[in-house]
Formats: C-alpha cells, sequence, structure tokens
C-alpha cells in the first residue's frame, strides 16, 4: 500500500464511529513504514489526550488462589506446583503504605478468581485504604456476583479490571473451559452501571488467535467504551497445557495497543507487565505506540515470586518501591515523565 493510501486508512479509523473491521485488520497488518506511521499517530493521539506525563499504578497481588482453570495461566487450579497465598488485611495496608509514601495515588489489588474470596472482607481492606488516604483504589479479582460488585463500590472501591482476554467466542470456550463469555460482558456491564471506571483488555498471540479476532477485539473496546485497556502477549506457562506454544511477538503486540489507541482515542492504556517480561523489556517501545500508564509491582516478597501468571515476570526480585525510581528513568530515556496524579478517567467527571 502507498503512504498517502495507509494515511487515508489511519484517518477512517481515527475519526469513524464504528470503524470498519477490514480497515482495523489492515492496520494490524502493517509493517516497515506503515507500522512506523501507525505508531506515530497512536503516540501523537495519546499526547494530545493525555500530555506527556506517564502515570503510575500500583499493583499488590494479594492472593494467588484461584478456583478456575484458564488454559494459559499459571494461578489455574490444576496447576500444584505453585504457593498459594492470601496477604493479610495488615500485609495489604502496610504494602499500599509503601506506595504511598512514593508518592502514588492510586493502588489495583489483583488476585486469582478465588471463590472461597470473603466479599465483606475485601470490603473491609477497601474502606480501610480509603480511610487512611486519598487513594483511588482498584479491584481485579475476576467475575463476582453483582451484590459482591455491590458491596465493594459501596467500601468505596472506584476502578474494576476484568480482562474479556478475547472477544472470539469459540477461542474463549477453548481457552476456559468452566467459564462463559457472555457472563463475563454480564459483569463488565454491571460495573460499569455501579459507577465503576472499568478496564478490560485482551492477550495477543494466543494460539489459534487470528488478526480478525484481534480486530474485534478492539471494535469491542470501543463500543464498550472502556475507561481503561490492558493488552500484553501471550507468554506459555510450561506448567499450563498451552506450555509448549510459543509466546506472543512483541510487533503483533504494539500494532494492536497502537490501533487500539487510534480507534478508541481517551482511554487509559498501560504498557503490562507482560509486555516488559518477553525476552527484552519492551515497556518503552509501548510506552512510543499508546500506552500511557506504567504499574509498578508493590507486592512483597516472599508473595510476589509465587503470583507466577506466566514465566520471567519482570521486576521478581526487586524490592518493593524499586520500579518507581526504575520507572522515573525510563519516563525521562524518553523525554517523558512521571504523573503523580490519580489518572481517573477522561470520560467522566470523578
Ligand atoms: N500470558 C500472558 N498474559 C497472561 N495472563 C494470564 N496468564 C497469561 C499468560 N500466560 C494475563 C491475563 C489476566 C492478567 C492478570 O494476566 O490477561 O487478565
Ligand atoms: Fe520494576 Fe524496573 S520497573 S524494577
Amino acid at each position: 500500500m502507498c503512504m498517502s493510501k495507509f494515511g487515508t486508512l489511519l484517518d477512517r479509523v481515527a475519526v469513524g464511529d464504528a470503524p470498519d473491521i477490514s480497515d482495523i485488520v489492515a492496520l494490524l497488518d502493517a509493517s516497515g513504514e506503515e507500522a512506523d506511521a501507525l505508531f506515530a499517530r497512536a503516540d501523537e493521539i495519546r499526547r494530545a489526550c493525555f500530555g506527556d506525563g506517564i502515570l503510575l499504578r500500583a499493583i499488590v497481588e494479594f492472593s494467588s488462589r484461584c478456583s478456575r482453570d484458564c488454559a494459559y495461566c499459571g494461578l489455574r487450579k490444576a496447576h500444584r506446583q505453585i504457593k498459594r497465598y492470601r496477604m493479610s488485611t495488615a500485609e495489604i495496608l502496610a504494602s499500599t503504605l509503601e506506595a504511598a509514601a512514593c508518592g502514588i495515588k492510586t493502588v489495583v489489588l489483583q488476585s486469582g478468581e478465588d471463590d472461597t474470596l470473603d466479599p465483606s472482607w475485601l470490603a473491609d481492606v477497601v474502606r480501610a485504604i480509603k480511610s487512611g488516604s486519598d487513594m483511588a483504589v482498584t479491584l481485579s479479582v475476576g467475575e463476582k456476583p453483582q451484590e459482591a460488585y455491590a458491596l465493594w463500590r459501596r467500601a468505596g472501591a472506584d476502578r474494576y479490571l476484568l480482562k474479556i482476554e478475547t472477544t472470539n467466542p469459540a477461542l474463549y470456550r477453548q481457552l476456559h473451559p468452566d467459564m462463559d463469555i457472555d457472563r463475563r460482558m454480564e459483569c463488565l456491564r454491571v460495573l460499569r452501571d455501579l459507577g465503576y471506571q472499568v478496564g478490560s483488555g485482551s492477550i495477543v498471540g494466543l494460539p489459534g488467535q487470528t488478526l480478525e479476532d484481534l480486530a474485534q477485539d478492539i471494535l469491542f473496546f470501543k463500543r464498550y467504551d472502556f475507561d481503561m485497556i490492558g493488552i500484553g502477549p501471550f507468554i506459555a506457562h510450561p506448567g499450563t497445557p498451552l506450555g509448549s506454544e510459543g509466546d506472543g511477538e512483541i510487533d503483533a503486540v504494539l500494532r494492536v495497543l497502537a490501533t487500539t489507541r487510534i480507534a478508541v482515542k481517551n482511554a487509559h492504556m498501560p504498557a503490562t507487565t507482560a509486555v516488559g517480561s518477553l525476552e527484552e523489556d519492551h515497556r518503552l517501545a509501548a510506552l512510543k505506540a499508546g500506552a500511557n500508564v506504567l504499574m509498578p509491582n508493590f507486592t512483597p516478597q516472599p508473595y510476589r515470586q509465587a503470583y507466577e501468571i506466566y514465566p520471567h515476570k519482570r521486576c521478581l526480585t526487586e524490592v518493593s518501591g524499586a520500579c518507581v525510581p526504575c520507572m522515573e528513568t525510563m519516563a525521562s530515556a524518553i523525554g517523558r515523565c512521571v504523573n503523580y496524579g490519580r489518572g481517573d478517567s477522561l470520560k467522566i467527571k470523578v
């Protein structure tokens, strides 16, 4: 395709309310100077929406217990080789305070999808964080009954992350034998109706996934108008049924990230830990292809090493807090800075 034709294609996806799937696929298929133009356009839109500040979201992986069997995930319940843990309320509060002491104003509490998690216990944790600080609290604990989501919202939780992982129903079923894609989409609607800032996202490079599947993911993100969208590569975990598959390719991830930025504009999009955990750390490339968020890990040892969603996870041995100066360095390496704001959604007035 000549470059002026590619420029027209970029314009169409950037301005369209419901872009054509074939246009999205063409962007996802870009290479060489087309790919460079794709990343440049995404970077321009990221700057227009958010400026040059990179937001920091502290993540505390408070429990590795999981009741599901996602084919790709190291926390799946059939994986018996990992230590399961759940941090105490005091431990979670200490980690959150550590993040606050670094100037961070938002914490993501993440765990496996644990059927034994007591909703009122987590509500107490949220209340304790909210009463001791002005931090925004994001939960990422999977599919739960509406009453639990409502309880946590009343306790003060501001945001919720629930990745769709893939919107292809057949692939979804294959990867999640004990789950239902319609129920997951229903959870996302419920969360939005309860007033959460909602994040979703997908995994790129799943075995059997096509460019059309990824294009549908992007159209889904646009249709649901998510506040946050996390995109990362598939990383094969040897302790899972997909252990001998190849990892997702970084170039494909960057194209999905950039095309998503161009199509959806002002959602917060992290340079995910998975992007940093391939053979090389590609988070800088992601930040230059549309991402505006980094997620420093504040899970304390020995838990951090036990939360092995995928192998070779970045920042596994660093002490808590070490990621913050590292991220300052990353930001200045590309002429950007760290933004220590709460990073609320641009889509709503809070
Ligand atoms: N490779 C990449 N990402 C993974 N996740 C889980 N397992 C893997 C894997 N093997 C991601 C999912 C989940 C998030 C917490 O981690 O997208 O939502
Ligand atoms: Fe964690 Fe660099 S981001 S040490």
